[in-house]
């Protein structure tokens, strides 16, 4: 198989850039620097190389390298921002620091007649950012872009086949960033664009089937697009032999529950136990509001939950999990702090005895796993399924957990997810749903008084959840959402929009 390498140096676009890669039909994969050997990269036969940008200066002692011998592999490589700025000093050029000779944003891009640009204008739009900028470029290359503030936006050492450019062809602010990825691909690497994701997944089936036929395979399945789409391609691999257990702890949304069970058991004849285990989770919930503490209550007896099924279906040989590739990527920037102790289905629990993980979608991106999942039948509803939480509605709770109050919550949530959904947004935001305050406050129904709690409306749009941006809905949107939830939803007297973005606040309330 044709195969890119995308060396990461930290930069926050490397998934973009393997994305950019891979809808080329042609596999990327993204390895950190420090973890990938030059003997690894050359046993491997990459048709390309891509240096990825980063947040640092090249002359800043901290700053990530690579061995130069890279430079001499014969393979052709694409640096990008920093990675060409590294490049460049590796190649003995010179790279520059300057107050005033940063840029960032959409820039007017100059460029010379040259295959990697090819089809690319001599005058177009690219985007910029950068403090450090290529000084004075090595011997044998020549520059063959440039901006008004930046001498050096394109630079080409054609003996080598070695490319840098200062400008991020991934965004797609680019112009034409895809096109000169066409040109880095098929016009220098040689690729042949013939990698396609359904076909691979064909294969891990066919792949599975003859390792796993006869061996039992347990999955935990939550109802989310990743442990979904998994289990549907090992139940085309192994069949009977798949066991899915599905915990339902009581805190899923509206109808959800029985959504799943319908769709893998009645639609597609999977092995699965769905456990109701609402009784255990309130119960252990009782009495507790520390949101910390709540989440290690679910995620505890989630566990043991799992554990007492698994139990039952007697030693298995292999666990499988939705790993998808952005858990499995370790990128160079190292680690970031823990607001909160995320909970994971997928989560190792250690009773249960087993000889192996499959992880069968641990080299896809969420939307490729979402075109699996497509082909294999799952329904629209699942695939498109916005991210949920692990601990669900008991995140969406403020305060003491009760069945009263998830039962309202679940009403409201469907409501306003319906008024999202039926008003045809341009864009739909990211993550929509409805929480419900540990507050109570006065209102009036008819002639009566009344006290309800205030339930909490919130959509954001975000990248990647790290950052998000409260959604402008429209007053309308927010307008039908309220009277319904405050009409239809016994025990809810006021209805309030969430206008906090993250950071400060987080996505979810607790
Ligand atoms: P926060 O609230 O941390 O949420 O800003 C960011 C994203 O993560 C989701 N989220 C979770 N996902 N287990 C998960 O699998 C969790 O415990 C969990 N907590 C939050 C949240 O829905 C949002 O998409």
């Amino acid at each position: 198989m044709e195969k890119i390498l995308v060396l990461d140096f930290g930069g926050q676009y490397n998934q973009l850039i393997a994305r950019r890669v891979r809808e080329q039909k042609v596999y990327a994969e993204i390895r950190p620097f420090d973890r990938v050997s030059l003997r690894e990269i050359r046993e491997t036969a990459y048709r390309g190389i891509i240096f990825t940008g980063g947040p640092n200066s090249v002359y800043d002692p901290e700053s990530p390298h690579y061995d130069a011998g890279i430079l001499d592999l014969g393979i052709p490589i694409l640096g990008i921002c920093y990675g060409a700025q590294l490049m460049a000093f590796m190649a003995g050029g010179t790279v520059l620091g300057a107050e005033n000779s940063s840029e960032y944003g959409k820039t007017r891009l100059f460029c010379e007649a040259h295959p990697l640009l090819r089809d690319v204008p001599r005058e177009s739009i690219c985007w910029m950012s950068h403090t450090d900028f290529i000084g004075r470029v090595p011997d044998r290359f020549s520059i063959i872009g440039k901006t008004q503030k930046c001498p050096c936006a394109a630079m080409a050492d054609e003996k080598r086949r070695l490319y840098g450019l200062q400008f991020h062809p991934e965004v797609t602010h680019t112009e034409f960033g895809k096109q000169i990825f066409r040109n880095f691909l098929f016009d220098i690497c040689g690729c042949s664009g013939d990698w396609n994701v359904l076909d691979y997944a064909d294969r891990a089936v066919e792949k599975y089937r003859r390792k796993y036929a006869d061996k039992k395979v347990l999955l935990a399945l939550s109802g989310g697009v990743d442990s979904s789409v998994a289990a549907l391609l090992l139940h085309r691999a192994v069949g009977q032999n798949l066991s899915c257990v599905f915990v339902d702890h009581g805190l899923l949304r509206k109808g959800e529950g029985d959504l799943v069970e319908k769709t893998f058991r009645g639609k597609f004849g999977v092995n699965l136990v769905r456990v109701n285990a609402s009784a255990r989770f309130f119960s252990a919930l009782h009495g507790i509001t520390d949101p910390e503490q709540k989440r290690k209550i679910i995620g505890r007896e989630f566990i043991r939950v799992f554990e007492e099924e698994a139990k039952k279906i007697g030693h298995v040989h292999a666990l499988a999990q939705g790993t998808i590739y952005p858990d499995v990527i370790e990128s160079g920037k190292g680690q970031s702090a823990v607001i909160k102790s995320h909970h994971n289905v997928g989560g190792l629990p250690d009773v249960i005895s087993f000889d192996e993980i499959i992880e069968p979608l641990r080299d896809f991106f969420k939307d490729e796993a979402r075109a699996i999942g497509t082909k294999l039948g799952l329904p629209p509803a699942l695939v498109w399924r916005q991210p949920f939480p692990g601990p669900g509605l008991g995140v969406r709770v403020a305060g003491e957990v009760t069945r009263e109050k998830v039962r309202m919550l679940q009403e409201a949530d469907a409501v306003f997810r319906e008024e999202v959904d039926a008003a045809g947004l341009p864009k739909t935001p990211d993550q929509y749903f409805a929480a419900l305050t540990d507050t109570r406050s006065v209102g009036v129904m008819g002639d009566a008084r009344t006290c309800g709690y205030i339930c909490l409306l919130r959509a954001v749009s975000t990248d990647d959840f790290m950052t998000a941006e409260w959604t402008r809905l429209p007053y309308e949107v927010l307008e039908r959402a309220s009277s319904r939830i405050t009409n239809e939803v016994p025990g809810i007297s006021r209805v309030v929009y969430d206008i906090s973005s993250k950071p400060p606040a987080t996505v979810e309330l607790e």
